[in-house]
């Protein structure tokens, strides 16, 4: 069977149990504080457990695109070490949601398994939650008596909460479950160990398939489990292992879901797979394994980056660049060259790589490139840092010499053979090779790689531990690997502290908690609160408070949250931000009324509310006209829309021209004169994309979508967000820049409305005055040009006649000769409009005389020049240095720096009053210094 049919029978086997099947959400999360990554099946239906809200089918079925690599479900570092972890995996699952309960999901998961898949029935153990004291909470004998029905009771085994207790996080929904394990072992082993011995022991023959979730409690911020309002089914397979299972293989890697993949590696780098824990097969896995995390979650929308969920899309790419450069000897982009294999393997399944796969490959390929110039410049820190632990092995040496001065090698560990010559000077400064080798070895032993130096480039340059220990050892030495756990401890504590948001538990005053948003077609609205609760972030305290209706829209889709003011009663509340957090809309204020239970009038900033409505339908006709000047291969990427402008990023890979940016903004005019109804219909996502809607991320099943229409010829959005009635209010459309903002994502920020005229008035108000300084004349552009023109040769004209002026200096100096200690010396201060006239006169001078020193210094506008040059003899027999003297002597004196070379150096500053001083200090180096 291949993977392909075991994932269609799965979903085949619930639809006949009157499931509905449905896509996998996208794997990045929006709108949840608690989670960046979809890390269960479950995530999606999270309100439907708590009771935020109704499930449109009370059975589904699906397959979810799932990630565990942070938080509390964190599998990263066994990826690839082993051979069943994964980063991304797919996760088969079935929900019920106050339907079927215990019974049925057990006698069905147990039918699945022994009877359509038929895994032999001998191999399996069951796990079920055998209760805690301390929680309160009974064993599960209900599910015990179900699993006695099909199997003997000595494959019932007993489970603690850490392994059948499962919880979605630190708080959230919860329950009792049973797991599922499959003995892979052969049958001689199998014989000799007991297969219940082995089960939750990590043993990677012996693994849970399995598990389901009886969701009955929800867990509180104070640790307590609070009932749900219903009982309900959450099951999760993972189907890499199933597979694994049913194509009998012993690793996952074996299966068909890695093989394609892995044979592409091999064929990239020449290297050959094989199923060992060697480096370079735990780099084959690590690879196969991480560009489906990598791949999946671009698709999904989240670009790499420096924060959040962007960050860990990064970390997860390095470390496979790492494994690949390190183990697999391979210094090129690597990752997207798997891409098609991969958006063809989940053509069928998940459309969204395959439709996507220029624009992923490209974001893929320029991260690796960005982390290999990366690793480069690591390597350049750690060979000058290793020079320096040279240095400590040379000045640990004790001896009467100064040992300082020796020359430092910059690689290499110091011996006889790798640097005689230092190794010389040791021995004639007075010490025996003995003592040498001695103190050479114990030094060794003491100047490793600090703790603080491995974390730097492991923070700043991407290098694992690993990676510095095989670098360390290539060159004989060792790394400080306690050093570096504290150094990584201490930054892990700084972030969390940096990062917590202590958030206490809701007071509900109101049974219904489902909030409902009026702010379509109200601004203003009578309504009262639900539940609020206290929140401290970055030190500040403030409060969130949820109304049973509310008009505030809250930030999604790139719009912002409302602002406002909540009135209870004639005490005023300013509401500073509205945001969801799954179905909630939660309004964040700085304090609570005094008065928080009687009725409450909600009101919006209108002002704000319209300026930004007009920036979100400006953005759809945007969109739209994008895609007709650029191509349809445009897709949004980000948004962001405020009543200040809209800053929109979309898939494009170069850069937008000046004529295509006009023709945007025509296309957006012309769309806004037309004044086109926007008409917003509500209904479900694929009644929606069969109109033609343009789909964005974070719907997610049951979702009612809206589509926007402005002209169904021209713009067709799914969107949650506010707008204008008819396009004629947006006035006027104006670009104000396009930029890059990563590997073949554009940015374009635009203004509309009101803003967009005060724009056009400031540009316009620049122009006047520029007008009135040319003097009003007909044609500005020809005015300004005629002015350039005009500079440009006058320019000409002032350096021909610099020029002439300076050959008349160049003459009269050459008068001022003096002769000091047969020294030729001229040193002057002459009149000359820039600093480089001196260094020109000094290059001319050099023609006309022999065996000289030059001085010549200038006041330019207050600013002090010197230049000083000196004949290559005078240098070679008196040892005088141009750029020495500048240094030392001259820069001082004018409050100033200079440089330059030993024939030629020059210097400026602020202090023009000491220049006769300089010919002085010169001067009488020549004369006293050389008698
Ligand atoms: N939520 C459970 C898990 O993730 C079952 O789906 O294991």
């Amino acid at each position: 069977m291949t993977s392909v049919d075991i994932r269609q029978q799965f979903l085949d086997f619930f639809k006949n149990k009157q499931h509905q099947i449905v896509p996998s959400a996208p794997i990045v999360i929006k709108n949840d504080p608690t989670l960046l990554f979809t890390n269960a099946g479950m995530n999606q239906f999270k309100d439907l457990f708590l009771g935020n809200g109704k499930p449109v089918h009370n059975r589904i079925a699906d397959t979810q695109k799932c990630l565990r690599v942070s938080g509390k479900h964190n599998d990263l570092e066994e990826v690839g070490v082993d051979t069943y972890h994964h980063t991304m995996f797919e996760m088969l699952g079935n929900w019920s949601f106050g339907d079927y309960f215990k019974v049925e999901a057990i006698a069905w998961s147990w039918e699945l398994l022994t009877e359509v898949y038929k895994l032999d029935k001998d191999r399996l153990y069951v796990t079920i939650f055998e209760g805690d004291e301390k929680e309160g909470l009974p064993k599960d004998t209900e599910a015990f008596d179900e699993w006695k029905k099909v199997i003997s009771e000595d494959r019932i085994l007993l489970g603690n909460k850490k392994d059948n207790f499962w919880e979605m996080g630190d708080t959230g929904p919860c329950g009792p479950c049973t797991e599922i394990h499959v003995d892979c072992r052969p049958d001689a082993e199998r014989k000799l160990v007991e297969g219940k011995t082995l089960v939750n022991n990590d043993h990677p023959q012996v693994i849970e398939i399995w598990n389901n979730v009886f969701m009955q409690f929800n867990r509180l911020k104070d640790g307590s489990l609070q009932p749900l309002p219903a009982q309900h089914v959450d099951t999760g397979m993972g189907f890499e292992r199933l597979v694994r299972v049913i194509q009998q293989k012993t690793s996952n890697y074996d299966t068909d879901v890695f093989t394609g993949t892995i044979a592409v590696i091999e064929k990239i780098t020449g290297k050959q797979y094989d199923f060992s824990d060697t480096k370079q097969a735990i780099a084959f896995r690590v690879l196969a394994d991480h560009i489906r995390a990598i791949a999946f979650t671009i698709a999904d929308g989240q670009l790499p980056s420096n924060t959040g969920a962007g960050y860990v899309i990064r970390r997860i790419l390095r470390r496979a660049v790492r494994y690949y450069y390190s183990y697999l000897g391979y210094n090129q982009p690597l990752l997207f060259q798997l891409m098609p294999i991969l958006a063809k393997q989940f053509e069928n399944v998940f459309p969204e790589l395959n439709s996507q796969l220029d624009f992923v490959s490209k974001v893929v390929k320029e991260e690796e490139e960005g982390f290999l110039r990366t690793i480069e410049k690591g390597l350049d820190k750690f060979y000058r840092y290793f020079s320096t632990i040279n240095k400590h092995i040379i000045s640990n040496i004790p001896s009467k010499s100064e040992l300082f001065s020796i020359e430092i090698p910059t690689t290499g560990i110091l011996t006889k053979e790798n640097y005689p010559e230092i190794f010389n000077q040791l021995v004639n400064l007075g010490n025996t090779e003995e003592f040498i080798n001695q103190k050479i070895s114990t030094a060794k032993k003491i100047y490793l790689i600090k703790g603080e130096m491995a974390f730097e480039l492991y923070d700043t340059y991407g290098f694992p531990l690993d990676l510095t220990l095989l670098i360390a050892r290539e060159n004989g030495i060792s790394v400080d690997e306690v050093g570096f756990e504290i150094a990584l401890q201490q930054q892990k504590s700084r972030s969390r502290a940096a990062a917590v948001v202590d958030t206490e538990d809701w007071i509900n005053l109101q049974e219904n908690s489902v909030s409902k948003f009026i702010g379509y077609n109200n601004l203003d609205g009578v309504t009262s609160v639900v539940k609020y609760r206290k929140v401290k972030a970055k030190g500040k305290e403030g409060y969130q408070i949820v109304l049973a209706e509310t008009p505030f829209y809250a930030e999604s889709g790139g719009q912002v949250g409302d602002k406002g003011t909540l009135n209870f009663d004639g005490e005023h509340i300013i509401v500073n931000d509205t945001k969801k957090e799954n179905n909630l809309t939660i309004h964040f204020t700085e304090v609570l009324p005094e008065n928080i239970e009687g009725t409450v009038v909600a009101k919006v900033y209108t002002h704000l509310r319209e300026a930004t409505s007009i920036h979100h339908s400006a953005t759809h006709l945007l969109h739209a006209a994008l895609r007709q000047v650029l191509g349809t291969h445009v897709a949004q990427k980000g948004s962001l829309v405020n009543e200040e402008q809209l800053r929109f990023d979309f898939s494009h890979f170069a850069k937008v021209t000046d004529e295509e940016i006009a023709e945007i903004e025509s296309i957006v005019n012309e769309k806004i004169r037309e004044n086109v109804p926007v008409i917003i219909n509500e209904m479900n996502k694929e009644d929606a994309l069969k109109l033609g809607a343009m789909a964005l991320f974070g719907e997610k099943y049951g979702d009612v979508v809206r589509v926007v229409v402005m002209d169904k010829n021209y713009s067709v959005e799914l969107c949650g967000g506010t707008h204008v009635g008819y396009t004629g209010q947006l006035g006027f459309f104006k670009i104000k820049h396009e930029t890059a903002v990563a590997a073949g994502v554009r940015r374009i920020e635009a203004v509309s409305g009101s803003v967009a005229e005060a724009l056009a008035k400031e540009e316009s108000n620049t122009l006047s005055s520029l007008r009135s300084t040319l003097k009003n004349p007909k044609d500005i552009v020809k005015a300004l040009e005629n002015l350039f023109t005009e500079n440009s040769e006058l320019r000409k004209k002032i350096e021909g006649f610099e020029a002439k002026q300076l050959n008349i200096t160049r003459k009269e100096l050459l008068q001022k000769v003096e002769t000091i200690n047969g020294i030729q010396f001229i040193g002057t201060q002459i009149e000359v409009s820039n600093g480089d006239a001196l260094k020109k006169l000094c290059i001319d001078l050099k023609a006309d005389i022999k065996d000289f020193v030059v001085v010549l210094t200038a006041n330019v506008e207050g600013k002090a020049f010197v230049a000083i040059a000196i004949d290559e003899t005078i240098n070679a027999s008196k040892g005088l240095d141009a750029q020495k003297i500048i240094k030392e002597q001259v820069a001082p004196l004018i409050k100033g720096g200079g440089g330059g070379q030993k024939l030629l150096a020059t210097a400026g500053g602020q202090d023009a009053s000491n220049l006769g001083l300089v010919v002085e200090k010169v001067k009488n180096i020549l004369t006293f210094d050389f008698q």
